[in-house]
């Protein structure tokens, strides 16, 4: 029992485990409107400087992804020449502000010479000027060459990053990239994609140069500082400082790594609903036509007051206000004193030993230049290896998000093992099925089973919320079950190869959506094998009913629905008068340049439908060597008019024996007096199952909502 239970702690403080109930484990605290839980490492919490020590360690081991950053940003066409180039110019650059001390030195030096021997080396102060000058141009030159370099770098980096998570966004699949936490990598990720890669960068190379800037420095100073008494007392108070600032701001980046924020205000969460409401487009109907501005306005306002305005603050900010906050400590009040000391030790050494003054106030003055020269460099090195543990963290962000697993793993087995076996549809069986949505408690399937034979037709009728929807779904594997079987000629579907099971099968989902690329695109993407082929696409949307509607539009096939990328105007209110009273009007702009009045789509909702309806046609039908033998289909003619609904539906039906087809439906008559299978849902699960026939005779739930829909006709 004793160990049962020893057992049971040990699994529980299993590192990686996060379980927001258990508070030895989990800090709560409040920042604002926001819920902060941030996890507590036991094992480490009572060490003093173990954190501090992890995080350390913890950039170590991100140091492989700092090498596969390199060898990627090398591996990029151009881009290293540029990359030398820039190095080089970086680091000579960090040589010449020592190379300017030592001439200031000098010049200082021929100055007192001057001061107190009346005469001048001519020749020597020549070369000393023109050496300082040389080294201010050479400065200058360095530096524009720097920026010349950045830009093309910098977009050079960026495109590698943007494709790279451009990939990594495609390859998730539905539950994953679903998740909230996942969305939340995956933005953290890409908004500074780019600039994570030439951050980096510029801080890796940032730091060399640094570095060789503070050893150039320190050559530099020990042969001022060598000959004064105080040189090492200097070099210790200046070092002081900067010390003190690199304390503090280990502080802050030892504070919670594993860490999630939520909010339950009410009040917040419906003040942020109403910014969408307003903000975006897709609202603006149901707005203006229920009247709602002047409601929603005044709501807002009130929220606004009754929220307050230091908690209606998005997280990250509040988050990092709070940072800042335990930031300022006590290390941080003594930074800028500190600063302070070695000028104030120095003077005060002088007063008291006047005798170990320097002997002139020409070598006093240099010597207070290097040592602030030096301390600020000092500083700057400090600073820049602070961040350099998030900077390597982000990069190991950056990237993990490649490789995020997928919910829905892959399975081995190829398909279908004979093609030929597709052209007359594939057999396909729920073995008591259940199932519930991530997160969701309540089952969307119960104990569903049902068969059906190659190239069959069934139908799914059943009332809102009943799983018709579900089961489509779990064919295509968007999801997995929760238990039981979906087999496909046998196997089952989650052996299978997820890119054999997808590419025989098509689906139309009751919530489909289009992209917004060109109609010509959206619907050849149904099969990519054929997307370049424009009379495939023709047939398509010809067999879908778009067609004549297409070639109507004026840009026809190559109209785009929503434009993805959005015009630029000028801040200048439409209808509001210049300065000297010309109308601001931006037709003439407009026209000229060819843009569309609005960004919305131009279609109606069948003709909407009619395009999905095409692009399935694209993949399953048009082309000879299609490798679908599943067809599925959702609610297909829900927005379509009577006519439209009877051909598509005499089309399918010609598919009968080819491929397996799938409906569900909420309209009786057209298609379930066809069905070989009807299944009808309730809740969950399957209530009646059957052919049109057997189902009237049972006079059950089917028969009496069909003799409903009939009556409505008689
Ligand atoms: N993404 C989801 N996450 C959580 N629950 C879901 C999700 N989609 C559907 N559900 C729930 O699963 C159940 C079955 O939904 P499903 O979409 O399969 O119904 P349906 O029969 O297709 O309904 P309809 O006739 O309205 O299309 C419903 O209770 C629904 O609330
Ligand atoms: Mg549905």
């Amino acid at each position: 029992m004793a160990r049962a239970r020893a057992w049971g702690r040990a699994r529980s403080n299993r590192k990686g485990t996060f379980d927001p109930q258990d508070s030895k484990r989990v800090k709560h605290t409040r920042i604002g409107v926001w819920d902060l839980y941030e996890e507590i490492n036991p094992d480490l919490e009572n060490i003093p400087g173990s954190t501090r020590l992890e995080k350390l360690l913890e950039a170590y081991a991100c140091l492989p992804y700092l090498l596969r950053m390199l060898k990627d940003i090398l591996s990029i066409r151009s881009c290293w020449v540029m990359l030398v180039a820039y190095l080089a110019a970086d680091f000579s650059n960090s040589l010449l502000p020592a190379a300017s001390l030592w001439y200031s030195g000098q010049l200082i030096s021929i100055l007192q010479t001057a001061i107190d021997t009346r005469t001048v080396d001519k020749d020597l102060l020549f070369r000393i000027c023109l050496g300082r000058i040389a080294c201010s141009v050479g400065r200058r030159l360095l530096n524009y060459t720097r920026q010349e370099l950045r830009l093309p770098l910098s977009r050079r980096l960026k495109q590698q990053y943007t494709v790279y998570l451009f990939h990594a966004r495609a390859r998730l699949d539905l539950p994953t990239f679903e998740d909230p936490m996942v969305q939340r990598q995956l933005e953290e990720a890409s908004s500074t994609s780019g600039s994570i890669a030439w951050d980096t960068l510029t801080m890796a190379s940032g730091i060399i140069s640094t570095a060789l800037q503070v050893v150039s420095q320190i050559s530099v100073l020990a042969k001022v500082l060598g000959a004064h008494d105080d040189g090492l007392l200097l070099a210790v108070l200046s070092f002081a400082s900067t010390w003190t600032d690199w304390m503090s701001r280990w502080n802050v980046l030892a504070s919670g790594q594993v860490w999630a924020a939520t909010t339950k205000d009410n009040d917040y969460i419906r003040m942020v609903g109403l910014k969408h409401v307003v903000n975006n487009v897709e609202h603006r109907k149901e707005l203006i036509a229920g009247n709602l501005s002047e409601f929603v306005t005044e709501e807002f306002k009130q929220l606004s007051r009754k929220v307050g305005p230091d908690n209606a603050v998005d997280f990250v900010e509040l988050r990092r206000a709070s940072l800042n906050r335990e930031r300022f400590g006590f290390l941080s009040l003594l930074q800028d004193p500190l600063r302070e000391l070695p000028q104030i030790a120095f003077t005060l050494r002088a007063v008291q030993y006047p005798a170990s003054m320097p002997v002139s106030l020409a070598s006093l003055n240099l010597l207070q230049q290097t040592t602030s020269q030096f301390s600020y460099t000092l500083w700057r090195f400090i600073e820049q290896t602070g961040s350099i543990t998030d900077q390597l963290a982000a990069v190991r962000k950056l990237y993990s998000v490649a490789h995020i697993p997928n919910r829905i793993p892959d399975g081995t087995v190829p398909f279908p093992e004979d093609a030929q076996k597709l052209r007359h549809g594939v057999a396909l069986e729920f073995r008591n099925v259940s199932f519930r949505y991530p997160g969701s408690e309540r089952y969307a399937l119960r104990d569903v089973s049902f068969k059906l034979d190659a190239g069959q037709l069934c139908v799914i009728v059943g009332a809102n919320g009943s799983g018709k929807s579900t089961i489509l779904k779990l064919v295509a594997r968007l999801y997995d079950v929760e238990n039981g079987q979906i087999l496909l000629d046998g196997h089952d579907i989650r052996t299978l190869r997820l890119h054999d099971l997808r590419q025989a099968t098509s689906v139309l989902f009751q919530d489909y959506t289009h992209f917004p690329l060109s109609i010509r695109d959206n619907i050849a993407l149904g099969d990519p094998a054929h997307f370049w082929d424009d009379e495939h696409v023709r047939r398509a949307a010809r067999l879908g009913g778009a067609e004549e509607f297409i070639d109507r539009l004026p840009e026809g096939f190559d109209t785009y629905l929503e434009r993805p990328v959005s015009d630029y105007f000028s801040g200048m209110p439409e209808g509001t008068k210049t300065l000297f009273g010309r109308p601001i009007d931006y037709s003439g702009v407009r026209g000229a340049g060819r843009m569309s009045a609005h960004s919305g789509p131009s279609l109606s909702g069948g003709q909407m439908q009619r395009l999905a309806v095409s692009r399935t046609f694209m993949r399953s039908v048009v082309s000879e060597d299609a490798k679908v033998g599943l067809l599925l289909f959702d609610e297909p003619s829900a927005s379509l008019d009577p006519t439209a609904e009877h051909d598509l539906f005499a089309r399918l039906r010609e598919l009968r024996g080819n491929k397996t087809m799938v409906f569900s439906s909420h309209r009786f008559g057209n298609l379930t007096r066809h069905a070989d299978l009807i299944l009808y849902m309730n809740d969950s699960v399957i209530v009646e199952a059957g052919t049109h026939d057997e189902l009237l005779k049972r006079q059950g739930e089917y028969a009496r909502l069909w003799m409903l829909q009939a009556q409505a006709f008689l």
